[in-house]
């Protein structure tokens, strides 16, 4: 079996040098949980004036936001409530399953690559701490798998990238559309009420982290870009737009593919696009699915030092949405 398929991952094999975080000891009690799950979500660069994208201050910050915010928990120990016969069907159910473990492996897998071709060894340590968070990801919903009894598909075995540059804004981006709708759909679940709060409140670290995630590839990529010379950074520019194109085209595809479908429960990875159905009872309004969205969106950065920037792209794309929605609906 290839040795980045499942659990024998490692980091350090493609991130040479690079250490995992110790081990929290077995009993964190629930003021120190609590401790750190507040400094996950709040962080402040303590000296006053900008961050110029491209700066070594910017490098600096972004990297020690990463640091600072990083949170100890194990998912050895997470707690996974008893369901109600219902609920557990409903949510063996949910066609995610496959398709988050495999992201979360894809995931590791070119963050750890990309990591190990860095110099700079600040954002090299920042990535493959991330490449690290997404492993535990992993650990977290094989944990979360076992203890309901959800059958997976066999895993594809994941080479390493022949482009990890590629292969990392193609993670990047991504995540940038997932968890920008993710926020708001697990805003919706547990609105709704279908699923018990115990249950929300054991993957609430999980959604943070991914904002984490994105706030530092959002940085990452302001950082890389500013420093490129003219022409590579012309190449850079093409290819980033290249990939929106692959993102786009992947997205609009799979959801052709669900609706020929008949509306099929395929492991769908467009979970975003269907998900409301599946939280919320009867669906949401999509006008309302977006505002929520990105309400969620600004509520979860809210939290970090402004002057690190945000990705913008989709909350700028769900604005305009909303907007043509709003018009669409007053002149019907
Ligand atoms: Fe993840
Ligand atoms: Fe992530």
């Amino acid at each position: 079996m290839d040795a980045y398929a499942t659990d024998t991952f490692d980091v350090a094999r493609l991130v040479p040098g690079f250490r995992p975080p110790p081990r929290p000891g077995p009993g964190l009690d629930d003021a120190q949980l609590a401790a750190a799950d507040a400094r996950m979500r709040h962080w402040r660069e303590p000296t006053d004036g900008p961050l110029v994208p491209g700066s070594d201050r910017h490098a600096d910050a972004t990297c020690r936001m990463f640091r600072d915010t990083f949170n100890p928990y194990r998912p050895a120990v997470l707690d996974w409530p008893v369901l109600e016969p219902a609920v557990r069907d409903r949510i063996v159910a949910l066609p995610i399953w496959d398709i988050a473990v495999q992201t979360e492996g894809k995931a590791r897998l070119r963050m750890a690559a990309y990591a190990g071709t860095l110099h700079e060894p600040g954002m090299r340590d920042a990535l493959a701490l991330n490449a690290w968070e997404e492993q535990r990801h992993k650990d977290v919903l094989a944990r979360m798998v076992a203890a309901y009894g959800i059958d997976l598909a066999p895993e594809p075995v994941q080479q390493p990238p022949r482009d990890p540059e590629w292969a990392y804004l193609v993670t990047g981006y991504s995540e940038c559309i997932d968890s920008f709708f993710a926020f708001g759909l697990f805003a919706l679940a547990r609105r709704s009420g279908l699923f018990p709060p115990a249950l929300v409140d054991t993957f609430e670290p999980v959604m943070q982290e991914e904002c984490r995630h994105i706030l530092l590839f959002a940085n990452w990529a302001a950082w890389h870009r500013a420093r490129l010379p003219f022409l590579r950074r012309l190449r850079f520019e093409a290819k980033v737009a290249a990939v929106w194109a692959f993102l786009a085209w992947e997205r609009i595809g799979l959801a052709r593919a669900i609706d020929a479908d008949g509306g099929a429960r395929a492991q769908d990875n467009n979970f975003t696009l269907h998900g409301a159905q599946s939280v919320a009872d009867g669906g949401a309004d999509v006008r309302d699915l977006i505002a929520l969205c990105l309400a969620e969106n600004d509520r979860r950065f809210a939290g970090y030092d402004e002057r690190l920037l945000r990705p913008r792209t989709v909350p700028r794309l769900a604005r305009l949405m909303l907007r043509l929605a709003t018009l669409l609906g007053r002149r019907r």
